[in-house]
Parts: structure tokens; C-alpha cells; sequence
């Protein structure tokens, strides 16, 4: 089973992802944790060039090739294999964070993007997608504060440094995917208590596990 987890910055994905792998875990249900841009070797230099602040003059079709560089890895390397092997693959972003950040925020062609993932995925989909939703200004204001506390280690804040326009695309964007693929996607309010939003998701993980 594939589960990828979408939001915009400081949506609380990590910290979700994180309490349904121990889950997981104690249950002995066999999971493997990844993430985009930077779930392999490779996909980790990528993302050190993605995210980093000082490459602010990074060409938009340069950065779009970078996270598809990036998924092309991670879908050979590490995705097909576990799903292959059989475990449930938790992804911290995937496929459709290209098309709301590339696609609806900084405005490339939605056919291009559709082609390259038709090269890349060759039919692979999550088999669901959390979109955990909160407003910019709260989302904006944990991801500015968990920079703070990384005491200057963390200069993966390239994206965080965007206008406000910027981030409200991004979560209208997925917004809108949720609602042209219901059956896969499930939106989540992310200013619940995390304890609420876990409980939510591991009875939306168990429902969807019956089903498959
Ligand atoms: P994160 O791992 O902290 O969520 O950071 C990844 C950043 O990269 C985040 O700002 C979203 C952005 N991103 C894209 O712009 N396009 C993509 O395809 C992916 C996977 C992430």
C-alpha cells in the first residue's frame, strides 16, 4: 500500500508521518518511511540543491527537472521495490507536489508535467493522499519557528522565503486535486491537535487496508 502526505509548509506532515509508523510499527505491519525530494543517496545531494537558500537564482525549469531527477530515483531505487517486497511505503510528498508547486504556483504547462510523470511513475499512484490543510499564516508560522529552533543548521528555507500569494496557491492547489480525485485524496484539518489528526488517519489507513 502507498500513502503519500501532502500540505503546504508547516502543515505537520512529518510529525504525522512519524506517529503512524510507530503505529505501524506495533503492529508489526511491515512500513518504510520516505520522502521527496531526498529519498535516496542521490535524491539527498538533489535536495540539498533544491532547498538551500542561497541557490534563490535557480532557473524554474531547472528546479522542476531536479524534482523529477529526483522521483525518477526514488521510484526505481526504493518505491517499486518496497511496494514489490510488499510493505506500506509512507512518502512525505510526492507526484502531486510537482503539480501544485511547479504547476499551480509557478506556472508550468500541466501537460508537460502529466508527460514526465507518465515517463517517470509508468502508472504508479499512491493508493492514498493526505492533504493535511491549514491557513498560510499558522502553517508559515510553525515552519518559520522549527527553523528557528534547528539553531542555523536548517537552510532548507528556500521555499518558506516565498510571498504569502505564493503558499495560498499552493494550498488552493491541492485543494483542488482533493476535489477532482476524492477517491484517493482525504483533506485533513491540520490545526487539530496532533493526537486528533492521528486518530483520524490511522482509521482512514485501517478503512482504505480493508478495501485493497
Ligand atoms: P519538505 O520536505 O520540507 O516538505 O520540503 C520540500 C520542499 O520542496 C517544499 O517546499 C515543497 C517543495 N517541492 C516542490 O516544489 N515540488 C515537488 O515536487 C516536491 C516533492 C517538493
Amino acid at each position: 500500500m502507498f500513502i503519500t502526505f501532502e500540505g503546504i509548509e508547516g502543515s505537520g506532515k512529518s510529525t504525522q508521518i512519524r506517529l503512524l509508523a510507530d503505529f505501524l510499527k506495533k503492529g508489526s505491519r511491515d512500513s518504510i518511511v520516505t520522502r521527496e525530494p531526498g529519498g535516496t543517496e542521490i535524491g539527498t545531494k538533489i535536495r540539498s540543491i533544491l532547498l538551500d537558500s542561497v541557490n534563490a537564482k535557480i532557473n524554474s525549469l531547472t528546479e522542476l527537472l531536479l524534482y523529477e531527477a529526483d522521483r525518477a530515483q526514488h521510484v526505481v531505487e526504493i518505491i517499486r521495490p518496497s511496494l514489490e517486497a510488499g510493505k506500506i511505503v509512507l512518502c512525505d510528498r510526492f507526484f502531486d507536489a510537482t503539480v501544485v508547486y511547479q504547476g499551480s504556483a509557478r506556472g508550468f504547462n500541466l501537460d508537460f508535467i502529466d508527460y514526465l510523470h507518465e515517463t517517470i511513475l509508468k502508472g504508479l499512484k499512491p493508493d492514498l493522499t493526505f492533504i493535511l490543510d491549514c491557513p498560510v499564516a499558522i502553517g508559515l508560522k510553525r515552519a518559520w519557528k522549527r527553523i528557528a529552533n534547528s539553531s542555523g543548521k536548517a537552510k532548507e528555507d528556500r521555499f518558506e522565503k516565498e510571498t504569502a500569494q505564493f503558499h495560498e496557491k499552493i494550498r488552493q492547489g491541492y485543494l483542488r486535486l482533493a476535489r477532482a480525485e476524492p477517491g484517493r485524496f482525504c483533506i485533513i484539518d491540520a490545526t487539530q491537535e496532533p493526537s486528533v489528526i492521528h486518530d483520524n488517519i490511522v482509521r482512514i489507513v485501517n478503512e482504505k487496508t480493508l478495501k485493497i
